[in-house]
């Protein structure tokens, strides 16, 4: 029990018991000196002149020798064992019993108060070893946890990776019920992106809803699916769901809170609930707040004294804040603020008076725009720890627009995500050290003139900010013609599939693309579409088989091979929350046990399977497709698009294969060749320039090849296939690879 008292309190119950103590003394004292009666026995000389005269007292209370007692020869002895001597005034001195010796209750008193002080100094010192011996159990204990190789979900500080604790963060902020979302994880890969943050016990209890799940030193496996993703990640077991990816996991638990604490919040989600809902390599915004600000912070933790310069980010950000605002519903906006009906630029410019005009600059007041959202409580968390690393009165003179808006997210809550930012960041170890000012001073900073998060027209630029090539026809020929130099064969070949090996009158309608909701005219060309990728997987998966449908959308794919293959699992994934709730709804209504579902950037799973299929996954999402195929020497079915849409990666790069970066190929002019293969239009229509639509097919053959060629290299055979019917869709492409040769 002791161990459950705090010092303050274990110190406030010995003084009570202390106080206590000496209130018994006194009453006691009190006590007997008013219920003393003297007992009187006067048995000497036999006189009781006290009684009549005054006397005084000449040998005061004391004891009686033992042999007076043990012998009785003193009468006074016999009953109290004391005797005092008195002497009258007419001289006749008698002796007396008495029953109090002053000297001996001062020395009993004093005894007592000598054991009571060694008892409670004893006890003090005991319950210090013990707090001692406690305290010290609890750092090996807390060493233990956070030492890879187990955990204990009492847990109070964990080191965690910078997302992890931008999440926690969150979590608390939005006060998360735990007993619908429940924390217990402890991750801590590389100490380069670790905080250590402090956790409460209550937000790592409670039942199953959303789990973040401990990854210390768990094996990915079945019970624990979350970590088939990159952290951070929560499970939600209900609906047989994984996301993953910071942005995904952090609008997940706004949705919670939302839906749970305050309706009123929904504003943090953002226009139509939009805010941070694409993935980062279609959106500068979720790329901001989930790549650049942490890769951010992470350089600034790790920021050496003889560094050179900030991260870029810093002054991007600051010169994003300074731009105009843009918002997709501005008049409503301008009406609003402004309290004026306009619902044109030419209204606008008619407005009488510069105050009835809005001021774009100036209601730049949040990251986004107008309003604050999810994007300003995940970038307020991250400026958080930026703040203390850089000390605030630099920031304040280096970035005064991005100080004015973390002052103003703190003012709109009345300083509460700031609150929780300093609860869940420990006040000693592992806070961010400031950085000193000598060496600040060194540090060069750019903030760019024009940079602006709100450049979100991804076809003209790609997210690297470079312009998206136009091609003359006289150039591509010349680069077509430098194609035609590397020694390999560029094309496909007709699908040979000469029936299906499932029949859609047996598959019900939900498994079939009448169930995505598919408007009639695409019906019969979805049909298509999924029979050539259903044929090739249906040949490779056996029983037990693990198949992921990447860039899943609504699930035509990923449930039509569910229902087919009931002795597969098939995890379906998907960025997009929208799409894959409809995903989720047929799955429902099929009552299929065999789907999982992963909402998230394909790029964040990191689960073992054997077949990854992908239709029509956009771009540089086929490659990323490729490539998770290729770590796990998983089979691929892929349908590719968007080609024109390629851009170099950290984890993909262009050209893909060795033959063709050795070849005479310009960077510039591969993508040049991908752009045309977007040229594929209709041949069946009259609008269409054939000669244009023909050179494109050939260019998605040239940019297939390439990939073909990778995997090839890789030990897979490639099949490069057309679908069928070919009129199904201008991106007809299919690649078939079997992993060492296969059947
Ligand atoms: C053209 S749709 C194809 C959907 C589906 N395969 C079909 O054929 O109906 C492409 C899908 O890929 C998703 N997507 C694009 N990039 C993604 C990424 N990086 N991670 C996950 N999903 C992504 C989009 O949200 C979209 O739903």
């Amino acid at each position: 029990m002791i161990e459950n008292l705090s010092k303050k309190r274990m110190v406030f119950g010995i003084s009570c018991l202390i106080l206590l103590t000496i209130v018994v003394l006194i009453i006691e004292s009190k006590w007997m000196k008013a219920g003393s009666r003297r007992q009187e026995f006067v048995i000497e000389n036999n006189s009781t002149c006290w009684q009549r005269e005054t006397y005084e007292v000449i040998k005061d209370c004391h004891p009686c020798t033992a042999f007076e007692i043990a012998s009785k020869s003193q009468g006074v002895c016999v009953h109290t064992h004391n005797k005092e001597v008195l002497k009258c005034i007419g001289g006749e001195i008698v002796t007396r019993s008495c029953d109090r010796v002053a000297w001996l209750d001062e020395r009993h008193y004093w005894s007592f108060q000598i054991s009571l002080s060694i008892v409670g100094t004893l006890s003090a010192a005991i319950s210090f070893l013990r707090q001692k011996t406690l305290n010290r159990r609890t750092m090996l204990k807390i060493q233990r946890e956070l030492a890879p190789g187990s955990v204990d979900d009492s847990l109070h500080h964990l080191d965690v990776p910078l997302e992890t604790f931008v999440v926690l963060a969150l979590y608390r902020y939005l006060e998360i019920n735990p007993s619908n979302v429940v924390v217990h994880f402890v991750q801590c890969k590389a100490t380069s992106n670790v905080l250590r943050v402090v956790v409460p016990r209550s937000t790592i209890r409670g039942d199953q809803s959303v789990n973040f799940i401990d990854a210390t030193n768990t094996v990915p496996n079945d019970e624990h699916p979350a970590l088939f993703c990159q952290l951070p990640s929560i499970s939600i077991e209900r609906i047989n769901t994984i996301v993953s990816g910071l942005c995904g996991v952090c609008r997940r638990l706004t949705k919670e809170h939302i839906a749970t604490v305050s309706a009123t919040s929904e504003g943090l989600l953002g226009f139509k609930g939009n805010t941070l809902v694409a993935p980062a390599d279609a959106s500068l915004w979720t790329k901001f707040c989930e790549v650049d600000i942490i890769r951010c912070v992470e350089d600034l933790l790790t920021l050496e004294p003889v560094a050179s310069s900030l991260p870029h980010e810093l002054g991007q950000f600051e010169s994003h804040l300074l731009q105009p605002l843009k918002s997709h519903n501005i008049y409503k906006l301008i009406n609003l603020v402004n309290n004026v009906r306009i619902s044109s630029d030419e209204e606008h410019q008619k407005l009488v008076g510069v105050d009835q005009r809005f001021d774009f600059h100036a209601n730049h007041k949040f990251a986004e725009g107008y309003e604050k959202t999810l994007a300003d409580l995940i970038l307020f968390i991250c400026f958080d720890v930026i703040e203390r690393r850089l000390s605030k009165d630099f920031f304040r003179k280096k970035f005064p627009n991005t100080m004015e808006w973390l002052e103003r997210v703190d003012k709109d809550d009345d300083g509460q995500l700031k609150r929780v930012c300093n609860e869940v960041m420990p006040h000693r170890d592992g806070q961010p050290s400031p950085l000193p000012w000598s060496s600040l001073a060194e540090l060069q900073i750019t903030i760019p003139k024009e940079f602006s998060l709100y450049k979100s027209d991804t076809k003209k630029l790609n997210l690297k900010g470079d312009q998206i090539l136009t091609t003359n026809q006289a150039e591509v020929v010349d680069i077509l013609r430098k194609v035609s130099r590397i020694p390999t064969d560029i094309g496909s070949t007709e699908n040979d599939w000469e029936a299906n090996l499932f029949s859609w009158d047996t598959v019900p309608m939900d498994a079939r693309p009448e169930g995505g909701k598919l408007p009639p005219a695409r019906i019969l060309r979805k049909r298509h579409q999924l029979e050539s990728l259903v044929n090739e997987v249906m040949q490779l998966a056996n029983d037990g088989s693990i198949i992921v449908d990447f860039c899943s959308g609504t699930g035509h794919l990923g449930i039509l091979l569910a229902y087919l293959l009931p002795g597969c699992k098939i995890y379906l994934l998907e960025n997009k929350e929208e799409s894959q709730q409809r995903a989720m709804e047929r799955v429902e209504r099929l009552a299929l046990r065999n789907v999982v579902f992963f909402q998230c950037n394909l790029d964040y799973f990191t689960a073992r399977f054997d077949i990854g299929v992908s239709l029509h996954a956009c771009g540089v999402a086929t490659d990323i497709v490729l490539e998770k195929c290729f770590a796990q020497r998983a089979h691929f079915v892929s349908c590719p698009c968007c080609y024109g849409k390629l851009y170099n990666l950290e984890q993909v790069t262009y050209p893909r294969s060795s033959l063709f970066q050795r070849s005479e190929l310009l960077l510039r002019e591969y993508f040049c060749i991908a752009h045309c293969a977007d040229q594929t239009h209709d041949l069946a229509s009259d609008r269409t320039n054939v000669a244009k639509a023909h050179q494109g097919f050939y260019c998605m053959d040239v940019i297939d090849r390439d990939r073909a060629l990778r995997a090839e290299e890789l030990g897979y055979v490639v099949l490069r296939k057309r679908l069928k019917d070919e009129t199904c869709t201008p991106k007809n492409r299919l690649l078939v690879g079997i992993y060492g040769g296969g059947i």
